[in-house]
């Protein structure tokens, strides 16, 4: 029997809500999920990529936020931890439109990289809800702007790669700040190592929640590609992204600098393209990241940084272009398709000494990735596991090697006379400074997106 969203006890202010989100009935995470938190369990829960996790820590903590508190002070009564910046807007945002109904409700988003004058501002009245990257919530603690006196739930979305990042410390100076009687519900990929021991050490008597891949849940198709060399492989990623199959694509590398210097690439195609990456100032970070939103970037050229959480719903293909350094970073990334039951198409590129890479991955998996060629672009050289590998891989530059990508940003930043429109890149410029380039648009017309 399937359950529906008025089977769990929810107010009606948050189903009129979910109606109006377009959620007709709950997820399997979401059905386990929700009952149990209700009902004050600690959660230990994990499920696929773009199964409806975070409506499935929102909502429960939603419902409690509803009955008002009596407490004194004005401390956030829940707490959302996430990796990146990205993620914890994102979290934010649901929570604001599953809390639609609840004009009382006060939420702040505290992550770095943007100034303290607002968030300091939300902080001095009473907050119902924090989302906050560990660093910058620190921050706040260190100048006594938090107080968590009235914190009744505290939630660790994406637990594992929190670690992964580090900030295991931060989360234990975290943790021993808020009251021993909370609820907490971690979401985590696994429970292996660390990130097992710290939710041992965080959680009173948690329920296990593991929700296996469900077929009906979204499909990805998957396929790898072998490559000669770069060449090779540019060849390849030009024929994949000139199918009209793809609304859009995020294309994974696995240096910062590559995500440059490949979006520059794409661009001087004629896609629409930009990059994203840890070391963007924020604002570049956001921008890109709603122009892909509102579908105004077709091609999205990613480091890690937005192989977690992210939730754009018509991303309809993921290229790694560069194989993931870690094999479970393969699930994640190749997640950003296929959300909420849609089907999506993950395509990964692996030179031929990247055998080995391959087979980490697929022992990670407990299968085989369906490997394929395009017809007339087969890899011609044999595969071999990596030698010692001379010096590794040489990325070549496709603008004239004059310099690499810092070059191509300083050429662009002095203007190199394109008049592409929709482009709205950032670069470094030869003073270190980031700035905007490429946005004029000399025809008042984007160039069109090959992509589409
Ligand atoms: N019950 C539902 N019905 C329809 N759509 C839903 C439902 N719950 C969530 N969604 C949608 O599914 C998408 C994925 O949700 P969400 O980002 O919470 O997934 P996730 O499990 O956290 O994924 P990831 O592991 O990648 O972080 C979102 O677009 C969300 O709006
Ligand atoms: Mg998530």
């Amino acid at each position: 029997m399937s359950v529906s969203f008025s089977d769990l006890n929810l107010d009606k202010s948050l189903l009129s809500a979910l109606e109006a989100a377009g959620y007709q009935s709950p997820t399997p995470v979401q059905a386990e999920t929700i009952p149990a938190a209700l009902d004050n369990h600690d959660l230990m829960a994990s499920a696929q990529t773009g199964s409806g996790k975070t409506a499935a820590f929102l909502l429960p903590t939603l419902q409690k936020l509803i009955q008002r508190t009596t407490k004194p002070g004005k401390g956030p009564r829940a707490l959302v931890l996430t990796p990146t910046r990205e993620l914890a807007q994102q979290v934010e945002k649901n929570a604001r439109e599953y809390g639609k109904n609840m004009p009382w409700l006060r939420t702040v988003t505290l992550v770095g990289g943007t100034s303290f004058g607002q968030q300091i501002r939300a902080l001095g009245r009473p907050i119902d809800l924090v989302v906050a990257t560990p660093g910058r919530l620190m921050d706040h603690m260190r100048q006594g702007r938090i107080d968590f006196s009235r914190l009744e739930v505290l939630i660790l979305d994406e637990a594992d790669r929190m670690l992964d990042m580090g900030f295991i410390e931060d989360i234990e100076t975290i943790v021993a700040a808020t009251p021993q009687d909370r609820q907490t519900l971690l979401f985590s990929a696994t429970w292996d190592g660390l990130v097992g021991k710290l939710a041992q050490k965080l959680t009173n008597n948690p329920q296990r929640i593991d929700i296996a891949r469900q077929e009906t849940q979204g499909k990805i198709d998957e396929q790898l590609l072998y490559c000669d060399d770069l060449r090779h492989k540019n060849r390849i990623l030009d024929h994949i992204l000139r199918d009209s199959d793809i609304d859009q694509a995020v294309i994974f590398t696995a240096t910062k600098a590559m995500t440059e210097q490949l979006a520059d690439e794409l661009y001087e195609k004629g896609f629409s393209a930009n990059c994203l990456h840890g070391d963007m100032p924020q604002g570049w970070r956001n921008r890109t990241l709603m122009d892909l939103r509102k579908g105004r970037i077709k091609i999205l050229v990613a480091t890690d940084v937005a192989a977690r959480g992210i939730d754009v719903p018509s991303i309809t293909h993921v290229i790694n272009y560069d194989l993931p350094k870690q094999a479970e970073d393969y699930v994640h990334r190749i997640g950003r398709t296929g959300r909420a039951g849609r089907s999506g198409l993950a395509i990964s590129f692996a030179e031929v000494n990247e055998y080995i890479k391959v087979h980490k991955i697929e022992r990670y998996l407990n299968r085989k990735l369906p490997e394929q060629t395009i017809e007339g672009m087969e890899p011609t050289r044999k595969r071999s596991k990596p030698a010692n590998n001379k010096g590794g891989r040489r990325r070549s530059n496709s603008s004239g090697g004059k310099g690499g990508w810092q070059a191509e940003q300083g050429r662009r930043n002095g203007g190199s006379g394109n008049s592409n429109g929709g482009h709205k890149s950032y670069g470094r410029g030869r003073d270190g400074n980031y700035s905007r380039s490429g946005s004029g648009n000399r025809n008042g017309q984007a160039r069109s997106a090959q992509a589409k």
